[in-house]
Order: structure tokens, then C-alpha cells, then sequence
């Protein structure tokens, strides 16, 4: 068994290989790899005795979860109507542009994942951005190198 299993079957034991503890068992996968592995899958399927149609069902249900690798930062930029409105757009492709990633993908060296959301519920700060769980707030376009600065790695 290698070190990953090892992990998966650590956290299902965790939650006493309850299978109505599926979702928090998902959340300790995805907060160790950063996304959830097949083989994490085909694991939890094994030992709780779940199909694993019905997990990736779970997977793909909950916007928190991914099945594909993750950046090691998540950046979001609001396109909800108030951030729009106020240039969410022309900042996504400034994201888009100095990343070298379209929206929804990680760029190659892994560090960042961008994607879009439709409100954060904070317009009146708009636009905003957030990074991991920082909120950047009245966002502008020549802000957006040195929002992405604190975060990248050289
Ligand atoms: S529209 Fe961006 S926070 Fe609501």
C-alpha cells in the first residue's frame, strides 16, 4: 500500500468507515492533495463499499471539489452583475493574460487555478478578487500584477 492509500484509508478510518461521511471524508482528501484522485476515489469506494459512479456523483455536485490537480492558489474573479459592471471582465482577461491561462484551467507550473464566480456577496467592495481567502477588493486592472506578485513563487 503506498503512502497515498495509506492516507485515504487513514481519513476514512477517521470517520469510523461511515459511509454517510462521505462528503467530509472528500473535504480531507481534497485538503491533502488539493484535488481528488481517481485511485483517492476508487479507494473510498473499495472500503465503504460505495460505487464509484455514486462518489464521483458527490465530486462534481459541490464546487469546493475537484477531480482535476488544483494550483497550488486558487484565483477567483467575480463576474456577478455589480463586478461586471465595474470591469470584472477586463480584470479576468488581465488575469488570463499575465497567468498565460484561460479561466477554469491551472497554469502550467501549477501554482495558480483561475476561475470565475457569479457573486461572492460582497458587490459593494466590487470588483473583487479573491486569492486562497483573501479578498482584494475595488480590484482594477493595474492591480492585478501585484495581486498575483504576493502570491507567486520565482
Ligand atoms: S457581484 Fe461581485 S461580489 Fe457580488
Amino acid at each position: 500500500m503506498n503512502v497515498e492509500t495509506q492516507k485515504v484509508i487513514s481519513f476514512i478510518e477517521k470517520h469510523d468507515n461511515q459511509k454517510n461521511a462521505l462528503i467530509s471524508i472528500l473535504q480531507d482528501i481534497q485538503a491533502e492533495f488539493n484535488y481528488l484522485p481517481k485511485e483517492a476515489l476508487q479507494s473510498v469506494s473499495k472500503t465503504l463499499e460505495l460505487p464509484l459512479i455514486h462518489i464521483i456523483g458527490v465530486a462534481t455536485f459541490y464546487r469546493s471539489f475537484s477531480l482535476e490537480p488544483r494550483g497550488e492558489h486558487q484565483a477567483t474573479v467575480c463576474m456577478g452583475t455589480a463586478c461586471h459592471v465595474r470591469g470584472g471582465p477586463k480584470i479576468l482577461e488581465e488575469f488570463e493574460r499575465r497567468l498565460e491561462v484561460e479561466s477554469g484551467c491551472t497554469t502550467e507550473d501549477g501554482q495558480f487555478t483561475l476561475e470565475t464566480v457569479a457573486c461572492l456577496g460582497c458587490c459593494a467592495i466590487g470588483p473583487v478578487v479573491v486569492i486562497d481567502d483573501d479578498y482584494h477588493a475595488q480590484t482594477s486592472i493595474r492591480k492585478v500584477e501585484s495581486i498575483i506578485k504576493k502570491y507567486r513563487k520565482n
